[in-house]
């Protein structure tokens, strides 16, 4: 008779049906942890050889036979049979083709149920890493564009209408600042994860004695997970990547949002190259924003995943349930589109024009001096209630003659206010109000060397 290829084969009556395995196998997307199983197989191979439970030569056979199976599957030569069910089936029965009795001792101590936890885990911190290396490129695309804007004057927006003055390099130093902070999300969570749940085997341990310690030492964990049950029932650090993940969507889509209003005719404070537009199959002027777009929707797919991944956690019984099996799905999804987008934000970034013409000249539009000018009388000794209420009363007279505040004569300033003299034009104008801020961190060009040499800095890092 010929060996059944799954373990469980004496166990049950019938052979699987059909629609359950397609309905059970994971191999078509969990095949991309080979690499961490492969690993993980090696050094739980290495701690049973130490423990006397695989002789020298059977792990030299499992390891062989590991790294030809890895070749293999590199190679495009490794047939993925979805009966096998997943990649750590696959991989243990190919071995076992391969090897034999050294190959049926491999899964000694072990199940599936730690072995999963122990592969997501290990392909999860490289991912984390590439992430991170994305995020750093795009930061210092944006620190790049900032450097040439630090004396350029843009307004700055609240509720979307026009606010005060600031350095353009500012706007654009804002982003790096968040996802430094999305950086930081994502180092944590590598944290968090970065314990050994090998050795937990499907939820109490073993009889065996395993060497838990060395396996995670072997693996470059920085500990072992201390409760078995635990270590094979949550996916925490799932739902938790995806988060940073969505994080990361949230602010580009930010980027993309106010980029498709800039690139407007309206707005025009921006062009981005025509690498990075499409056209209209039918109106031949059009130079649309298309990758922004996407940037902006595939928010959408990001937090569906994350939505997923909490949906299968919630209210999971304590264990292992096969309902874990689709995190992966939403993983990957999540990491593959969060890649995609920030590679696609560090090209536009990278070729985008602020029109800096464009945005001075209009600059003294929306009484962007307004609160400078109320700091102005405030710095004269008046309350600054008070100075709100006169500078709200000089905009609506302005307002109703189609003038800036810099063109208001001192006789009509004397009006409001007895304090205001011939200084007052010093105070007022985009670029005049965008030099005098005093507070830390504020936006004005005076400030732009030192945060883009911080940042230069600490992007080298
Ligand atoms: N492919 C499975 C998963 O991703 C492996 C664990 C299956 N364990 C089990 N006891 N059926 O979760």
């Amino acid at each position: 008779m010929a060996e059944p290829q799954k373990s469980w084969e004496h166990r049950l009556a019938k052979a699987t049906d059909s629609l359950a395995i397609d309905f059970v196998e994971s191999l078509s997307f969990d095949q991309r942890l080979y690499k961490y199983d492969i690993a993980g197989s090696i050094a739980h191979a290495e701690m049973l050889c130490e423990q006397k439970l695989l002789t020298k030569d059977d792990l030299k056979q499992i390891k062989d036979g590991l790294f030809e199976i890895a070749h293999e599957i590199e190679d495009g030569k490794f047939k993925f049979d979805k009966t096998l069910e997943d990649i750590h089936m696959a991989i243990e029965a190919a071995l076992i083709a391969k090897v034999g009795d050294a190959g049926k001792k491999l899964h000694t101590g072990r199940s599936r149920n730690d072995q999963v936890a122990t592969d997501i885990r290990l392909w999860m911190r490289d991912e984390i890493e590439v992430v991170q290396a994305k995020i750093n490129l795009l930061q210092k695309a944006f620190v790049k564009l900032a450097e040439k804007y630090t004396r350029d004057i843009m307004p700055a927006f609240t509720h979307f209408q026009r606010a005060q003055p600031i350095s353009i390099a500012a706007y654009l130093l804002s982003f790096v600042e968040q996802l430094n902070r999305d950086n930081l999300r994502l180092k944590n969570c590598r944290t968090i994860l970065n314990v050994s749940p090998l050795g937990s085997g499907a939820i109490a341990g073993s009889s065996l004695p395993l060497d838990r310690k060395k396996t995670a030492s072997l693996l470059g964990f920085s500990d072992i997970t201390y409760n078995t049950i635990d270590s094979v029932s949550d996916r925490d650090f799932c739902a938790e990547f995806v988060f940073d993940c969505c994080l990361i969507s949230t602010h580009l889509s930010k980027l993309a949002e106010d980029w498709i209003v800039f690139s407007t005719t309206e707005f025009d404070f921006i062009r981005i190259d025509d690498a990075f537009c499409t056209s209209s199959s039918m109106m031949p002027q059009k130079r649309n924003p298309d990758m922004l777009e996407l940037m902006r929707g595939k928010t959408g797919s990001l937090y569906g995943s994350l939505m997923a991944i909490l949906t299968i956690l919630k209210a999971l019984p304590t264990g292992y349930n096969r309902d874990l099996q689709d995190d992966k799905r939403h993983v990957f999804s999540a990491s593959d589109t969060i890649e995609a987008c920030i590679d696609m934000a560090c090209a536009i970034v990278e070729n985008t024009v602020f029109k800096t013409e464009k945005i001075s000249a209009n600059i003294d539009k929306g009484f962007l001096d307004a609160t400078a000018l109320a700091e102005y009388l405030v710095k004269k000794g008046v309350p600054f209630r008070t100075a709100h209420g006169i500078v709200g009363s000089l905009v609506a007279k302005c307002e109703k003659e189609n003038k800036s505040l810099g063109e208001t004569s001192i006789e009509d300033f004397k009006k409001f206010s007895d304090v205001i003299c011939e200084d007052v034009y010093k105070s007022l104008g985009g670029k005049n109000v965008a030099n005098s801020y005093a507070t830390a961190s504020a936006a004005s060009p005076a400030e732009m060397a030192a945060q883009i040499n911080y940042w230069k800095k600490h992007l080298e890092k």
